[in-house]
């Protein structure tokens, strides 16, 4: 279960009394569409994310120059 403070650490959904109601299900179709794409490829990180991937915020977080990967059709 998760308690208030975990629920503030990150907030792209907003917070209090008028928060996004769709939350559970954006975080839900998010889910569902990674399983999809992991099920079809496998992703290869290129480089070092820990220093070359520059985080910026503004309606949302996002990386700034994005995040190679390199990308392999599964064959099974
Ligand atoms: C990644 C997807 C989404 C993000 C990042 C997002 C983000 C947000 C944010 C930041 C707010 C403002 C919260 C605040 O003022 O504190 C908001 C409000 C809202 N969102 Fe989302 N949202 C997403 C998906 C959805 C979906 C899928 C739905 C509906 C099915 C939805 C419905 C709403 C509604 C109705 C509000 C207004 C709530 C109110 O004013 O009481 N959102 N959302």
């Amino acid at each position: 279960m998760r308690t208030d403070h975990s629920r503030l650490c990150i907030f792209p959904f907003g917070g209090g009394p008028r928060n996004c109601i769709g939350d559970q299900f954006a975080l839900m179709e998010s889910t569902v569409a990674l399983a999809i794409l992991l099920q079809k490829f496998d992703v290869e990180v290129r480089g070092s994310p820990e220093s070359s991937v520059e985080l910026v915020s503004g309606a949302t977080i996002n990386a700034k120059n994005g995040m190679w990967c390199k990308l392999k059709r599964r064959t099974k």
